[in-house]
């Protein structure tokens, strides 16, 4: 399977470009900024580029694309909304389209920030949308770009992503800050009135590509099956790394002030991804367990998933 994963240095597409490469595949990737390093050969592309990204498309003729590009800056979307829409929105669709137009398969990466969090948790992938901000207006607007192209798509939502960089195995996202302020003897405050679904990037790249690979479309949540506040999630941090919970301070959304307002409870239900895979979904204290070691300060997993 020749693979094309756009935004290859993030998060997530770091860890797409290494699950598809154990998967023995052939992958490329593309960056808007360079990295320091990486497994497989890069092309630069800005995604709002549709020219530049048709010309790849034919000159490298994957059989699938993978985005996951995407202007993640909740409160920057809602200072730039064009830029978020042009991104998140209108460029999922000329990608999805382009790929239409090829016989390319195309999978595209959404949020659970498409809901609104008020009731309803956990949600399904029939649940209504009603996204609170431009993120996820952006978002959802996004999704539906490319249902309504002609693509053999599949659409994975995902949920508060963490974890290891797929090139690096340095630890990415909220873990990061919690991790050094406990490891400094600080307290970390954290909502307890938030609920979470989180995703392991390792863990979300491998569940794509096992969906797409056993040739499923149409839209899955994919996020881990623990249902949580982050300061539950910082309890299992400090338990992981075995320092005093007790650092770990209760605090509340309504304690910071943001430009986007966020859902309170976003949770996801991944029954559909379960049942279409055959396997559950990882807890939040197994995802933590697979990357002990990037938990500890200074250091990184040894499986860069
Ligand atoms: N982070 C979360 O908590 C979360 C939660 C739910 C869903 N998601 C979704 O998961 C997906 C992956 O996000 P992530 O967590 O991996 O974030 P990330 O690490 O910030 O990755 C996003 C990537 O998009 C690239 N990008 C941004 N604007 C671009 C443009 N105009 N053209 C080309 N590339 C561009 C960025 O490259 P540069 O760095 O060079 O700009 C970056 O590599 C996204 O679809 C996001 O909406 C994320």
């Amino acid at each position: 399977m020749r693979t094309l994963v756009l935004g290859a240095n993030g998060r997530l597409g770091s860890n797409v470009v290494t699950a598809a490469l154990d998967r023995g595949w052939e992958v490329r990737g593309t960056v808007r900024s360079e990295p320091d390093t990486a497994p497989v050969p890069l092309d630069r592309l800005d995604v709002r580029d549709g020219d530049r990204a048709a010309a790849l498309l034919d000159d490298h003729a994957p059989d699938a694309v993978v985005n996951c590009t995407a202007m993640v800056d909740v409160d920057g979307c809602e200072t730039e909304p064009e830029r978020a829409h042009a991104v998140n929105a209108e460029a999922p669709g000329v990608l999805a389209s382009a790929c239409a137009d090829r016989e390319i398969s195309f999978v595209h990466v959404s949020t659970d920030y498409v809901f609104d969090g008020r009731d309803g948790a956990p949600y399904d992938e029939s649940a209504e949308p009603n996204p609170l901000q431009v993120y996820g207006e952006s978002k959802l607007a996004g999704e539906r770009a490319v249902r309504e192209s002609d693509a053999d798509a599949l659409v994975g939502r995902l949920s508060f992503v963490y974890g290891t960089h797929g090139f690096t195995g340095e630890l990415t996202g909220f873990p990061v800050w919690v991790r050094d302020r406990l490891a400094a003897g600080e307290s970390v405050p954290l909502f307890t009135d938030q609920h979470v679904t989180p995703s392991r990037a390792g863990q979300a790249a491998s569940t794509l590509m096992d969906l797409a690979d056993a040739g499923e479309r149409g839209l899955f949540h994919v996020a881990g099956r623990s249902c949580l506040t982050p300061y539950e999630f910082g309890h299992l941090l400090a338990e992981r790394m075995g320092v005093d919970p007790g650092l770990v301070e209760e605090g509340a959304m309504d304690d910071i002030d943001r430009e986007a307002p966020r859902p309170r409870d976003t949770c996801l239900d991944v029954s559909r991804l379960e049942s279409a895979l055959g396997r559950p979904q990882p807890t939040t204290e197994e995802d933590l367990a697979a990357i002990g070691d990037a938990l500890e300060p200074g250091e990184t997993a040894d499986d860069g998933s």
